[in-house]
């Protein structure tokens, strides 16, 4: 078997994933590279060995004859990255969230399918454990049928994480409702089985908004200042983004196409780091308790009062790697994809879905919390993607493979 010749955009800390790729003799290997940054095009490239072919502007990339491109570039360069690679017929994974406007999302579903170039958009959360547990005991039928969804997400080190670059901005993002958010509105809809078509939302810039020290950090990535042993409490951070605009805390409410209600809180100055999912279904209710490997789901249908004991407890399979393991399975299918088009766990539909969700939300919050609704995609699509793209050109006939 050849290996797909793939090739990497943005080489920041979300390049880790090129890793998992980069298997030569294995079925995929990195043969290409590109960021912006001189010196992390430097520094990052030497990686994947010799003979990478290490580029400055993705004009150069397109000349390469690959199989698949990664675009792991800050949120609102994924537009235009997603619309040139798709034109130049080059099948692209794209990281979530897929654009910072819904209106940049349907341009990308649309211009992988006139071109017929293969998307995939990189999802990972449907991946790890923690939702594959949840999502395998409502297929079980363990608390019958799903009704509502409450999610908390606490994004400790929020300050260090997004506070500090340009998730801050919302020229850059949208919103961290949106940036951040867009994980959680895919699961919550994966879930529930359905999607978002009304939401509502409060948000606010709380902590991070009264904090006036800022600094101007090119050339720097996360981890030169990420610093789990200090900067506490959230107030007594220093060198915030020159902008900060984005809220610090959210909350929306969801109601979906297929009768379900939901909600999502987002907080980016919590101790802890972790999400916490309450699924209500007409025969019980879950719940997870920690969200890594030894985490627990814990289910309950028995008429009660608290029992902290639940009637069901599932602990969370260990996996290795990054994100519960999920970084691993994410790259494979996305190879597999490319390679013989399978089914995959995620969509573009509902990577949109979830742009959609945020997008909405963030609207609303801005609003005071009014009422926003969302549109379906056109039927032509939903159809296509549907289907799983067919027609989309396969990778194998491309002359460039190497084995
Ligand atoms: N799925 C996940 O769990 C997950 C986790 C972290 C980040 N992300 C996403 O991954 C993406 C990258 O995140 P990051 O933290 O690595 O960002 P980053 O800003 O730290 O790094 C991005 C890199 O892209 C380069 N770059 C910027 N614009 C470019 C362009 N036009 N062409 C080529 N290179 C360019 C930058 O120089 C930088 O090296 C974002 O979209 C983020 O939302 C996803």
């Amino acid at each position: 078997m050849d290996d797909l010749r793939l090739g990497v955009i943005g080489l920041g800390p979300r390049s880790t994933l090129a890793d998992y790729a980069h298997l030569p003799g294995g079925g995929s290997r990195i043969v290409a590279c590109c960021d912006t940054d001189p010196r992390i095009l430097r520094a990052e490239s030497a990686r994947f060995g010799p003979d990478i072919a290490a580029v400055p502007d993705l004009d150069r990339m397109l000349d390469l004859d690959l199989d698949g491109v990664f675009v792991l570039t800050p949120d609102d360069t994924h537009e235009e990255i997603a619309l040139r690679l798709l034109a130049a017929g080059v099948n692209v994974f794209l990281e979530k969230p897929m654009a910072i406007t819904v209106e940049g999302c349907d341009r990308i579903l649309e211009a992988a399918r006139r071109h017929r170039v293969r998307l995939y958009v990189g999802h990972n959360m449907r991946h790890m454990p923690v939702v594959q547990t949840l999502r395998a005991l409502l297929t079980q039928g363990a608390i019958g049928e799903v009704k509502a969804i409450w999610c908390r997400h606490f994004v400790g080190h929020g300050g260090d994480f997004y506070f500090k670059d340009w998730h801050a901005d919302r020229t850059r993002t949208t919103s961290l409702l949106l940036q951040k958010g867009a994980h959680d509105l895919d699961v919550i809809h994966w879930l529930a089985g359905g999607v978002s078509r009304q939401v509502t939302a409060l948000g606010d810039l709380s902590v991070y908004g009264g904090i006036t020290d800022r600094a101007d950090r090119s050339g720097q990535r996360m981890r030169d200042w990420f610093d789990p042993d200090n900067n506490w409490p959230p107030a007594s951070l220093t060198g915030l983004n020159p902008v900060v605009d984005v809220e610090d805390i959210s909350m929306m409410l969801m109601q979906l196409d297929n009768g379900v209600l939901a909600s999502y809180q987002q907080c980016h100055f919590t101790p802890d780091y972790w999400r916490n999912y309450t699924v209500i279904g007409t025969e019980g209710r879950m719940e997870n308790f920690g969200d890594e490997s030894g985490a627990q789901v814990r289910v309950w249908n028995r008429r009660s009062n608290y029992r902290a004991e639940a009637d069901i407890t599932v602990v969370v399979p260990p996996a290795s790697g990054a994100h519960g393991g999920a970084d691993s399975e994410l790259v494979a299918e996305f190879c597999a994809f490319l390679r013989d088009g399978v089914q995959t766990l995620t969509s573009p539909v509902a990577a949109r879905e979830a742009v959609a969700a945020g997008y909405a939300a963030t609207a609303s919050l801005r609003a005071g919390g009014r009422p926003v609704a969302i549109e379906a995609v056109g039927d032509a699509i939903g159809e296509y993607y549907a289907a799983g793209q067919p027609g989309a050109c396969r990778p194998t006939a491309h002359a460039g493979g190497v084995s």
